[in-house]
């Protein structure tokens, strides 16, 4: 509208100054020309008169002067006349005329002098009139006296008044079509063309070939513009495609999973579709520090993150996820997009927003106070609202409505994150049945008889099996959930090809173990400085002593109350590892509008305060307790100084606190205490597992990880950091893009021929 405006307010300028000029033009002559007609009007009267009044001022008749007065009066625009002697005094006048013998009209006496007539606009009273007064001279041209005819000039301004309206309303219909005129033409020469450039770059995007064609066909500047972009479009493409033929040649030669050989792997199999991630949690949040106005970028402590970001890195891709720092609105494009990470972009992330009554009802409510506590085995109660649910069914509707937006014509692959989504697979499967869909579940999947409890298990369970392939970190996962399908639904589940169908839609469940990126000193997680180690062994006076180390977001499944009640009995039986043992406790606080996450704060606070206070001794105390949310690299130092990693997790889908520590244990030299209910515990079988429950148990094996000998140590570590590196991120990722598209090659070969 405001470019318009500046279009179209000169021509608006213009054509109202020209409009004005003429009016002013226009009326003055019309003015001119009703004067003009008054005046000869006005002397045309006047002379009948005189004649009449002639014989009246010589025989000096005063009754038939009055009756002349009165008989000139009321004639179209004539109001009257006046009849004055020799000497100017008024001898008949017309009734409403009356008053003129008290006015004072001193050129009644030049007239009789100079005995010339005299025509003016006069205000009589409040009325404007036109009075011409002409001399009455006998035949030898003696002043007997004069005669004044009086007419109306009312009319003239009525007359005036119309022309200026009419003018005006002309003036206003020709603005408004100069208007209507130019908002044609704009949309004509420019919106309508730039509309369908924006289709044809929508289309393009997409792949929507069949959609591009029409647009290339046309004439003109706009089709010479669409084919040179195709041409673009095309050098990029054949590029793409040389990229992915040396791909597969990179790829038979590669051994261990690294990002390059990933993005071959992507680059081979996906070709020119890419990657679409949809998680709760984002990889980069904008947060407003409210103490300094200004806004920071940080990355969340979440599990989904750390695995996916380097995968999104190496191959590109988009990433959907809610917008959930309070800053995150102001980084985003019109269409909520930015390019991540911030200096480097890699990848696109897209932003939802949710409201707080969605984030509530869907993240709060149903996701973490509901689907939570059901999947995992720590004894807290899951609380099933409706209105959680239906919260949860509309933010699942909504990210599904922001995906489909997003994907390009042919067999898009998307990939989801976690129980935040479990009925998007369906929504995306019913409007896009060509969409490759894989759900990765990040948490342990509970059996039959725990995920019965759940009043919304059938929705739960078909929305999910909208995806093609459903990956767990365990195998016991994968059994649990088949399980489940087997005993709740109606469906086929095939015990050999690991596999549920329904409704004539199957999907393949496999386990796929999650893990990081192995990369040292390049990439999302580098190898710091010894600075840094020097700086935090002297902070927190560590020099000497055995130090370690807990990273957690601070939540009831990470067993963090667990973990301090073992160091409190492992104190209390080895008094003689006090003022030689710290353990730093790193806690993320999490979901803190959930009570029990509000009330578990408190009472590790609480835990923590009263441990101190009973092993302290001197300046020392055995827990450091830093809660705080800690960056990537702010944690990789603490990883290098630890010689313990204690990961105490009641239960965890995998836990990849204790991958990073191994892979940060360039040295050889760390033990990690790892739960028994943890998926890493499968593949870390070096570590020292725990059950941490069983307190006596944990606090012996702290007392087993500080005194186990050198030469051991690094056996172990040596052992875990061949698994992880093994199996680091890379893999798991290619993992699950091997099998979808190995899925699609069964279904390709199965599909019948058409015709
Ligand atoms: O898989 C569990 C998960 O969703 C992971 O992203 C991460 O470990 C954790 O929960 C993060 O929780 P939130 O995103 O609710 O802070």
């Amino acid at each position: 509208m405001k470019r318009i405006l500046i279009f179209i307010l000169p021509i608006l300028i213009i054509v109202t100054l020209g409009f004005t000029i003429s009016g002013i033009m226009q009326a003055r002559f019309t003015e001119e020309k009703l004067m003009d007609d008054l005046m000869r009007k006005a002397r045309a009267v006047g002379e009948s008169l005189e004649l009449a009044a002639k014989y009246i001022l010589v025989n000096n008749d005063l009754k038939a002067a009055k009756r002349l007065a009165d008989s000139f009066q009321k004639r179209e625009r004539l109001q009257g006349c006046v009849i004055y002697n020799r000497e100017g005094q008024i001898l008949a006048v017309t009734e409403q005329f009356s008053y003129l013998n008290d006015q004072e009209r001193p050129y009644l006496k030049n007239i009789l002098s100079t005995k010339t007539p005299r025509g003016a606009i006069e205000q009589f009273r409040e009325y404007s009139v036109y009075s011409y007064i002409l001399p009455v001279l006998d035949d030898d041209g003696n002043v007997l006296g004069m005669v004044e005819v009086i007419y109306d000039t009312s009319y003239m301004f009525t007359t005036l008044t119309e022309l200026w309206k009419k003018l005006s309303t002309t003036l206003i219909a020709l603005i408004l079509l100069i208007f209507l005129v130019t908002l044609l033409i704009q949309r004509q020469i420019f919106i309508m063309p730039v509309r369908r450039l924006t289709q044809w770059f929508t289309h393009f995007q997409r792949g929507d070939t069949d959609k591009l064609r029409p647009f290339a066909e046309e004439k003109g500047e706009f089709g010479k513009l669409v084919s040179e972009v195709e041409q673009v479009a095309l050098s990029m493409r054949v590029a793409r495609r040389t990229i992915s033929d040396q791909a597969h040649v990179r790829l038979q030669k590669e051994e261990l999973w690294t990002e390059a050989k990933l993005k071959d792997l992507i680059h081979a199999k996906l070709g020119d579709n890419s990657l679409f991630v949809v998680s709760n949690r984002e990889p980069y949040m904008h947060v407003l520090d409210e103490s300094t106005g200004k806004s920071a970028c940080i990355r969340p402590a979440s599990g989904v993150v750390t695995a996916i970001h380097p995968i999104l890195s190496a191959c590109g891709g988009t990433w959907i996820a809610h917008g959930s720092g309070n800053a995150d609105r102001k980084f985003v494009n019109s269409k909520d997009k930015l390019g991540v990470p911030p200096e480097d972009n890699r990848y696109i992330l897209k932003r939802v927003w949710l409201s707080k009554e969605e984030e509530q009802g869907y993240y709060y409510g149903f996701s973490n106070e509901g689907l939570w506590p059901l999947c995992h085995n720590t004894h807290t109660r899951p609380l099933f609202k409706e209105s959680d649910w239906k919260m949860y069914k509309e933010v699942n509707r909504k990210f599904a409505d922001s995906v489909l937006e997003e994907l390009p014509a042919n067999d898009p692959f998307v990939f989801v994150q976690d129980y935040h989504f479990t009925l998007l697979p369906k929504m995306i499967k019913e409007k896009r049945p060509d969409a490759r869909i894989a759900l990765f579940w990040h948490i342990p999947w509970p059996t039959p008889e725990a995920f019965m409890i759940c009043p919304y298990q059938n929705e739960i369970l078909e929305g999910m099996l909208g995806a093609d392939l459903i990956g767990f970190h365990v195998q016991n996962h994968c059994n649990n959930f088949l399980d489940t399908a087997n005993r709740l639904l109606e469906s086929r589940v095939d015990t050999e090809k690991f596999s549920v169908v329904r409704n004539g839609k199957e999907t393949f469940i496999r386990a796929f173990p999650i893990s990081v990126d192995t990369r040292s000193g390049t990439g999302s997680f580098k190898v710091e400085p010894l600075r840094q180690i020097e700086h935090l062994k002297k902070e927190f006076e560590l020099e000497g002593k055995i130090t370690a180390l807990g990273v957690d977001r601070i939540d009831y499944t990470k067993g963090i109350v667990e973990k301090l009640l073992a160091i409190d009995r492992f104190l209390e039986k080895y008094p003689e590892y006090k003022t030689k043992f710290v353990f730093i406790q790193l806690a993320a606080p999490s979901r803190t509008h959930i009570k029990r996450y509000h009330d578990l704060i408190s009472e590790i606070d609480e835990l923590v305060e009263k441990i101190n206070w009973k092993h302290r001794e001197g300046d020392w105390s055995p827990v450091i307790y830093l809660k705080k949310h800690f960056s990537q690299d702010d944690i990789q130092p603490y990883y290098q100084l630890a010689d313990i990693c204690i990961v105490s997790s009641l239960h965890d889908g995998m836990n990849l606190v204790a991958k990073e520590y191994v892979v940060q244990k360039n040295d050889l030299s760390g033990v990690l205490i790892l739960s028994q209910f943890t998926g890493a515990s499968r593949e870390l079988t070096d570590a020292i597992m725990v059950n941490p429950y069983s307190t006596e148990e944990f606090a012996e094996s702290i007392k087993l990880a500080v005194e186990m000998p050198k030469e051991d140590r690094k056996k172990r570590m040596e052992n875990m950091r061949r698994v992880v590196s093994e199996n680091n991120v890379y893999r798991w990722a290619a993992g699950i893009i091997t099998e979808m598209t190995s899925l699609k090659k069964i279904e390709d070969k199965n599909a019948l021929p058409s015709g």
